[in-house]
């Protein structure tokens, strides 16, 4: 039998509940979602579960991040299957607020995060505005639950990069964990977006990571334009609408036209499949 999950609406009550228990000296894991929850992000819970003595969740949907309007109305909800997910994983406390317990103030951004060069490329090229938002929920997020560990997934690179940053320039007091992507048998990545794929077009999802596989496979010191180009024909040839396949470099996300065979590189991926937008990534 899974141990009874609490759940917590109201900020200042899941403060209450929690500083007691980090003021005690116990560790708290937090893993944030947007629900719509799959195996990727109970890998999450679980791997928090392993090393502290309380795992929190939190779902919310968070407007800010969202550039595209249909995007954030089509954001798939399975709040009832969420709640006996994360039970069944074992998750000791659950955050589920309203949009006006998380931004009291309104959504309207009044603090505006440095970023710098992150947000330029990439999914902050593409998305405007994207990762302010995501600062806004997580550093609101992190001043409400008083984690000392916070785990992401390594499925949103460049996200990653965003919240440790976030977190250097606020002085926040968590440790980030980045962890792996949980794939299908098939190799798709874990998506809640997935669930407006159909079978068939999960199929064709595949040539992502089959893009990056190439990529992967094929590099070698020197020109990497032509390869990138090779990737990208090679999804739009399938039907993607590509927004960028990218080689980086790993540890800034500088992107890489000339490999010196030394630099650790990650290969990225953004398209549409449909009117689905997809993501993936690959440490090279
Ligand atoms: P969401 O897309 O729900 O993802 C929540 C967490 O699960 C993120 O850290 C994400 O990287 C991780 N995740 C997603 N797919 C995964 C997979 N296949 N394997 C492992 N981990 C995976 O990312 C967000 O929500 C939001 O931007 C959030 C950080 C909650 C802020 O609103």
């Amino acid at each position: 039998m899974p141990a009874n999950m609490i759940l917590f609406k109201k900020a200042t009550d899941i403060t209450n509940y929690l500083s007691k228990i980090r003021e005690s000296g116990s560790s708290i894991g937090f893993v944030p979602t947007m629900g719509a929850l799959h195996q990727g992000h109970i890998s999450l819970i679980s791997i928090s579960k392993k090393v502290n003595v309380v795992t929190v969740c939190s779902i919310f949907v968070n407007p800010t991040q969202f550039n595209d309007a249909k995007d954030f109305s089509n954001y798939p909800s399975t709040i009832e299957k969420d709640i006996d997910a994360l039970e069944q994983a074992g998750c000791d406390v659950l955050f589920l607020p309203s949009v006006s317990e998380i931004y009291p103030n309104g959504t309207q951004n009044s603090h505006i995060y440095n970023l710098g060069y992150l947000e330029t490329v990439l999914e902050g090229k593409y998305r405007p505005g994207h990762f302010q938002g995501v600062c806004m929920v997580v550093h609101r997020l992190l001043s409400i639950i008083p984690a000392s560990e916070l785990y992401l997934g390594q499925k949103d690179y460049q996200q990653c990069m965003v919240i440790k940053r976030l977190i250097e320039i606020e002085h926040i007091d968590t440790v980030i964990n980045i962890c792996p992507t949980l794939r299908e048998q098939s190799g798709l990545a874990l998506s809640s977006r997935n669930m407006r794929l159909s079978d068939a077009d999960k199929v064709q999802a595949l040539k992502i990571i089959e893009a990056l596989t190439y990529i992967k496979n094929k590099i070698k010191p020197g020109a990497l334009i032509e390869l990138k180009q090779t990737a990208i024909h090679n999804l739009t040839n399938a039907g993607f609408k590509v927004d960028y396949v990218e080689i980086a470099d790993a540890d800034n996300l500088e992107i890489i036209d000339s490999w010196d065979g030394k630099r650790k590189l990650v290969c990225l991926a953004a398209a549409f499949l449909g009117e689905v937008r997809l993501i993936d990534n690959l440490v090279l």
